[in-house]
């Protein structure tokens, strides 16, 4: 009993309070659990999530001002809680074998060599994460990044919004309070009783994998807009502020608008992945990968009271061409605008770079298996493949054999060149994670600054990601 498109309302996740804050600091608490939530209408879904909920709710941080989140494992697994995009000293940065160990205890697990607990950092029960958030305003995430289980525990609901926001971005007339709105943006696949079905080996989560055509990564049949299916969105005739997030394991889309505004762009991009853009970009399509962030204004002004507009996934011609509906149900004054001029950028240039690097992230074998590897090779936490100098910028030439979005811990970038020429118009700003089309070759300048240490950089299809598509860079 998949619902039919635009029945339900779109939800908004909880923002989360602190439990406490001082001068420098404030202090949250999550509780990662199973919990039953209705998903499909008139259904009960089980979901792993944060303090029971999917998405999980939403941080917001002040730049500058330290945050700790407290997280507790009530899971029967273990877990790795990732920030992603964040700049967060590696301790802290959830290292794939760095366990939160459930309660209960936790016996072996993890199949391929050196992802046993004994090489990780693993704390018992709880682990308090500490982000010194020294970054500038964006749309950052949180999510599993348990070695090998990446993809079913995200599937099954770890993952939320964890919003930056500095005094910059709020001096901006942007779309502000009920008119910001995170979407998040994923699909899923359901059996007759409700459940999530993801095609794991093993229920259980001991043994990791999927297999057969999964390996490709693993697609859903059903749109969930902040966990509701085709969700539909009364707004009023203004501006709308977006953070688009592609939450999905493995699948890409093609945002567009149906019907699209009479004059002007669909879409007014304001950011990217780590953060505002120097000006606005007009688009009328976007493509989106997993793990990718647009945060986009939409200006409803330009439709008339009562359309009916669709947000379309261009990359689907059936039930999956569609993801959301806005019902411009009435009109509003509107104060906010989009400036010519959004937020300092420091345009990072090839002459910048002391050393370049090439990955390929391609299909390969491991032990007699197909795997997913990085250079020819499965992830190894012992071994280290790049050692990018503190606050250097370097060029990486990102290498594909089919599609893999490539996303690097800790560094920023921006894309230089796709395939050789000029980077596409949705590859601007700083950026954490790059969509590189089946076969191309796509070179980004990436900066390291931060903090030292070891950091995994890896493709975000999870499925490829949990297959070992991930490799590691030190920051020395
Ligand atoms: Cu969003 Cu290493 O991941
Ligand atoms: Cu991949």
């Amino acid at each position: 009993d998949i619902p039919e498109p635009f029945q339900v309302p779109l939800p908004r996740p909880q923002v989360l309070k602190p439990s406490n804050s001082d001068g420098s600091t404030d202090f949250y608490e999550l509780t990662q659990r199973s919990a039953k939530v209705e998903i499909i209408p008139g259904h009960k879904t089980e979901i792993w999530g944060y303090n029971g909920t999917f998405p999980g709710p939403t941080i917001e941080s002040r730049a500058g001002r330290r945050t700790v989140v407290r997280h507790r494992n009530e899971l029967p697994v273990p877990v790795v809680v990732h920030l992603h995009g964040g700049k967060t000293p590696p301790e802290h940065d959830g290292y794939p074998i760095d366990y939160i160990l459930p309660k209960g205890g936790w016996e072996a697990g993890g199949s391929m060599p050196g992802h046993d607990m004994a090489a990780g950092k693993t704390s018992q029960g709880t682990k308090d994460y500490i982000y010194p958030l020294d970054q500038p305003a964006a749309t950052l995430w949180y999510h599993d990044h348990r070695m090998d289980f990446t993809g079913p525990q995200v599937y099954r609901g770890l993952a939320g919004f964890h919003l930056v926001r500095d005094d910059e971005e709020d001096a901006l007339p942007l779309p502000k309070g009920e008119r910001e709105v995170p979407l998040f943006i994923c699909d899923r696949s359901f059996s007759e009783d409700g459940s999530f079905r993801y095609p794991s080996s093993d229920h259980n989560l001991h043994d990791p994998g999927v297999t057969g055509q999964f390996e490709n990564g693993v697609i859903g049949d059903v749109i969930l807009v902040n966990g509701a299916p085709w969700p539909t969105m009364d707004v009023t005739n203004t501006r709308y502020r977006f953070r688009v997030l592609n939450g999905s394991n493995a699948r890409r889309y093609g945002l567009s608008l149906d019907p699209k505004p009479s004059d002007g762009s669909s879409f007014i991009q304001i950011g990217s992945d780590s953060g505002l853009l120097g000006a606005p970009i007009g688009h009328d399509k976007i493509d989106i990968a997993p793990a990718e962030r647009y945060d986009l204004v939409i200006d409803f002004s330009k439709f008339k009271v009562g359309t009916k507009v669709t947000l379309r996934n261009d990359m689907d011609k059936g039930k999956l061409g569609a993801i959301m509906q806005f019902h411009v149900a009435r009109s509003a004054s509107d104060d906010s605008t989009v400036p010519n001029r959004l937020a300092d950028f420091e345009q990072l240039d090839r002459s910048m770079a002391v050393q370049t690097r090439q990955f390929l992230f391609s299909q390969g074998v491991s032990g007699g298996k197909q795997v997913w590897t990085v250079n020819g090779k499965p992830f190894d936490p012992n071994r280290i493949d790049a050692q990018p100098k503190l606050g250097s910028v370097e060029i990486w030439k990102l290498v594909t054999d089919v599609h893999h979005p490539v996303h690097l811990h800790l560094a920023h970038f921006q894309v230089l060149r796709r395939q050789g020429l000029a980077p596409s118009a949705r590859d601007a700003g700083w950026k954490d994670t790059v969509d590189i089309l089946p076969g191309q070759i796509v070179e980004v300048a990436a900066k390291f600054t931060g903090y030292q240490g070891k950091y995994v950089f890896h493709c975000h299809n999870l499925e490829h990601e949990d297959m070992v598509m991930m490799s590691n860079l030190e920051v020395v």
